[in-house]
């Protein structure tokens, strides 16, 4: 079965060609964050016209680099939230006229489930039940996976989500947007213990996680550093601001993991790229004897591929969108 899968919940337009949900034919990307950095941020006005442009050729791209055409396609998959209302339209919009035209079924999916099922496509043993961190621009979720459709939310942010604790904190150093990768790099070369940063674990036994107050405690340490005229060592701010939030997810992460009884722990999203989570998650799952999953970097940041993964089980568990689909730019999950 081959799926076509569309995806511009944010800032990446992505359309890609699966087959049966676990392989990838081909996973086309256009980024935009050359064009979003010069403002900080992505701006939704520009990242909707953007999609315009781009939709079509990248649809064609995709099916082109598969080596099939629009008559092989089975299914098509879109992302239906959560995202900026005006980009995901363009996304949904095009995946209702292809789904219309070609007369084929037409599957939304939600971008949370998307960022999970990317650990399918590398993975072909990972199989539910299993413990998920999700952790990106727009989200932090502590889920437990029971099956390929069924998601149960366990733990989430009550403020700031993880990359937007990256982004914020590297803004603050001056670095440019986005700011996970640049505070990845210069913690390698920086001291963790340098700066004791808060841990928020929030109260007893909780899964939800909170960032805003680490952030502040950053820019505080900034400020007071400036007003005394001393050195800023900024390796060393990334390598402790860095080491405070892969504290929190990984605690949080394994605890969930351990009162469940799960021996597999995947994780993902753009944050998921993160060298310092990545080793920290290995050596906590080898010390507990719990395997880790997560996927390559290219499928950790917003891509089609993981929604073509998603959407393949929606429609195997018998889920169908129709053409009255609507985009829900606050799904949960
Ligand atoms: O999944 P994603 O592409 O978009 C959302 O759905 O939000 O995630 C983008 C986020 C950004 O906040 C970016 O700074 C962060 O992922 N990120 C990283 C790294 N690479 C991307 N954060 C920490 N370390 C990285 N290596
Ligand atoms: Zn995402």
């Amino acid at each position: 079965m081959l799926t076509l899968a569309i995806e511009t919940s944010c800032d990446e337009t992505s359309c890609a060609v699966l087959k049966d949900g676990r392989e990838v034919l081909s996973n086309i990307i256009s980024s935009q964050i050359e064009i979003h950095k010069e403002y900080g941020g992505v701006v939704p006005e520009i990242a909707s016209r953007k999609h315009i442009e781009s939709i079509n050729p990248i649809v064609q791209e995709s099916l082109d680099k598969a080596g099939v055409t629009f008559q092989d396609i089975d299914i098509v998959g879109v992302t239906q939230g959560p995202g900026l209302v005006g980009a995901l339209l363009i996304g949904i919009s095009t995946g209702k006229a292809l789904a219309y035209a070609l007369d084929i079924p037409l599957i939304g999916v939600n971008h949370i489930e998307g960022h999970i099922c990317a650990n399918y496509i590398e993975h072909k043993d990972l199989k539910p039940p299993f413990t998920c961190l999700i952790v990106s621009g727009g989200h932090s979720y502590l889920v437990q996976v029971n099956d390929y459709t069924e998601y149960e939310l366990v733990g989430r942010t009550i403020d700031d989500a993880a990359g937007e604790a990256f982004d914020k904190v590297a803004r603050s150093l001056g670095l440019p947007y986005p700011g996970g990768p640049h505070i990845d790099r210069l913690a390698k070369e920086g001291n963790k213990d340098a700066i004791d940063f808060p841990r928020i674990m929030l109260e007893k036994g909780s899964y939800n996680f909170s960032f805003s107050g680490l952030k502040t405690a950053v820019l505080n340490y900034l400020n007071q550093m400036n007003q005394k005229d001393e050195e800023i060592i900024i390796e060393d701010v990334a390598a402790s601001f860095q080491q405070a939030i892969l504290d929190v997810l990984v605690e949080k992460t394994f605890r969930l993991a351990k009162e469940r009884g799960s021996d597999k722990i995947a994780f993902a999203g753009g944050v998921a790229s993160n060298e310092g989570l990545r080793q920290a998650m290995k050596k906590r799952g080898q010390e507990e004897g719990i395997k880790i999953y997560h996927p390559s970097r290219v499928l950790c940041t917003d891509n089609a591929a993981m929604i073509g993964s998603s959407a393949y089980y929606n429609y195997k568990s018998g889920q169908k969108s129709d053409l009255g689909l609507k985009v829900k730019p606050n799904l949960g999950l």
